[in-house]
């Protein structure tokens, strides 16, 4: 392969990635419509608003939210690959098959009604065996590179690399099971009968995961250098406090455990010192300057969902907005906003590819792609606030709710063409990529066929006393 390998596999990720965002948008877009004006549904009878929603959630889930994080676990097994485009493109590939069989299963008309497990008919079937041929190149290229290291003179230096990978491999395994276990809804409901909805101790468990891998990203997981000078005691102190929180978690009550007690309100609370933990360690790293932009995003999200999150779980505000915009705001919160910011991270890092680089890490897209959402967020929120206070505006649809909802529409509409800009820039950048290596081949058949043919030339050149100078090029191996 010409080009450096993890750049090639970094540029397929990205557009892959912006692809299923840009698509998962257009979707909301279209659903954002749909509650404004009811009556455009009848142009695509019979796929209704319940038919659509699961495209827009789940292709935002397990496509653009997974996508990077995917594309990072390639980049490690596929970097040292002669094969690495050709195994990125094809994993890649297997996964979006997968998730437009969802997607033509779910505007059949087919779901659990599980948000977020909804792998069920051909989709699912199609998804989980999208899962498993990914698997499977994973295991190829791991094998691979145990040949090499087997055969080769690296024994020392690899077999870290090699005992992780393996552990990775055989955890993986585990997830199509899961998923497949999990989507059937008689398994696993989807609302919890013992506690009727999310606990604090649950929201604490799904929190921590995402700590844990924040902790992990810049060093372990993106390679990033620590910044010189910088002491390395804060790095224990961020995984002493992680291990802290993990006994808070396992000391406060689970099960049928109400917001109303103190120790799962103590237990939520105790969140919100992470923001500046993690401002602090990953400002210990070595960044690219392009990724200042979205790491500042990342601190400002990441503390206002930590606030905003407390803020509902808290007696005197769930009541009144439980079920309400806010509710939909918070996950736009966490998702169009957080985690985006948290992926084009990923994106811009996981590679030095220049292109991605300047596409991604533009600060005008950049901008307004977090203004957008900001705009979104503060929308809802104030809209579910009045919807929790007086129901009727929202049943009712009244003058303000409409305003709310076309100010969403707008705002959703800049970022869906925020997105679209992406994939625009990054399907040129891979257009060109893939003509230049067309040209190159091409240049190559020539060469070879011109140099069977001549063989090479021999030049003279006579000098002032008449002596001759020969010499000769072939046009063979260099
Ligand atoms: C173009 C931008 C977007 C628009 C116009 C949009 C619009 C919508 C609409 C209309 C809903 C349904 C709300 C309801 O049922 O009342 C929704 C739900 C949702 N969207 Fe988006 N969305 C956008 C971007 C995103 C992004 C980028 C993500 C994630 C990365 C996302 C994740 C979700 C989730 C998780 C829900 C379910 C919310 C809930 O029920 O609490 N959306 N979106």
């Amino acid at each position: 392969m010409p080009n450096n390998p993890s750049n090639s596999i970094q540029k397929v990720v990205a557009l892959c990635s912006v692809v299923w965002l840009a698509l998962a948008n257009a979707v909301g877009l279209w659903l954002a419509m749909l509650l404004i004006w009811p009556r455009l549904g009848d142009l695509l009878s019979p796929l209704t608003y319940g038919r659509w929603v699961p495209l827009h959630m789940d292709w935002q889930l397990y496509g653009w939210c997974s996508l990077p994080l995917l594309g990072l676990l390639l980049m490690r097994f596929f970097e040292e690959d002669c094969e690495a485009e050709v195994l990125t493109v094809s994993a890649l590939g297997f996964w979006s098959i997968g998730l437009l069989a969802g997607g033509v299963t779910w505007l059949s008309g087919q779901a659990t009604g599980k948000p977020f497990l909804n792998w069920t008919g051909w989709g699912g079937a199609f998804f989980i065996a999208a899962q498993v041929a990914v698997w499977s190149l994973l295991a190829i290229a791991f094998f691979r590179s145990w040949r090499r290291w087997a055969t080769g003179g690296q024994r020392s230096r690899k077999w870290i690399a090699i005992v992780l990978k393996t552990g990775i491999l055989l955890s993986l395994l585990g997830v199509p099971l899961a998923l497949f276990i999990l989507s059937n809804p008689t398994i696993y409901p989807p609302v919890n009968p013992d506690s009727g909805g999310a606990t604090g101790h649950s929201l604490l468990a799904s929190t921590l995961c995402l700590v844990f891998l924040m902790g992990l990203l810049p060093g372990p997981l993106l390679r990033l250098r620590w910044k010189k000078g910088r002491r390395k005691g804060l790095l224990l102190a961020f995984w002493i406090a992680f291990a802290g929180s993990v006994f808070l978690y396992a000391s406060i009550g689970h099960g049928n455990a109400s917001n109303e007690e103190w120790d799962q309100v103590l237990g939520l609370g105790s969140l919100l010192i992470w923001p500046v933990f993690v401002a602090l360690l990953w400002q210990s790293y070595e960044w690219s300057s392009e990724s200042k932009l979205w790491k500042r995003s990342f601190f400002f999200w990441w503390a206002l969902l930590a606030i905003d999150g407390w803020g509902i779980f808290l007696p005197m505000f769930l009541d009144t907005l439980k079920f309400t915009n806010a509710l939909v705001a918070h996950s736009h919160l966490a998702m169009a906003g957080a985690v985006t910011a948290f992926n084009m991270l990923i994106l811009l890092e996981m590679g030095s590819a220049k292109s991605v680089r300047e596409i991604l890490g533009q600060p005008r897209a950049a901008w307004a792609w977090n203004l957008s959402c900001l705009a979104f967020v503060a929308v809802l929120t104030l809209q579910g606030w009045r919807e929790g206070n007086q129901p009727g505006a929202l049943f009712d649809f009244d003058k303000l709710t409409e305003t709310a909802y076309i100010a969403r529409l707008l705002a959703g509409g800049a970022m869906f063409g925020i997105s679209a800009y992406w994939v625009w820039q990054s399907a040129t950048v891979f257009a060109k990529k893939v003509a230049i290596e067309a040209l190159d081949d091409a240049f190559a058949t020539r060469r070879k066929a011109f140099s069977a043919e001549v063989g090479g030339i021999e030049i003279t050149n006579r000098t002032a006393d008449g002596a001759d100078y020969r010499c000769r090029i072939n046009f063979e191996k260099p």
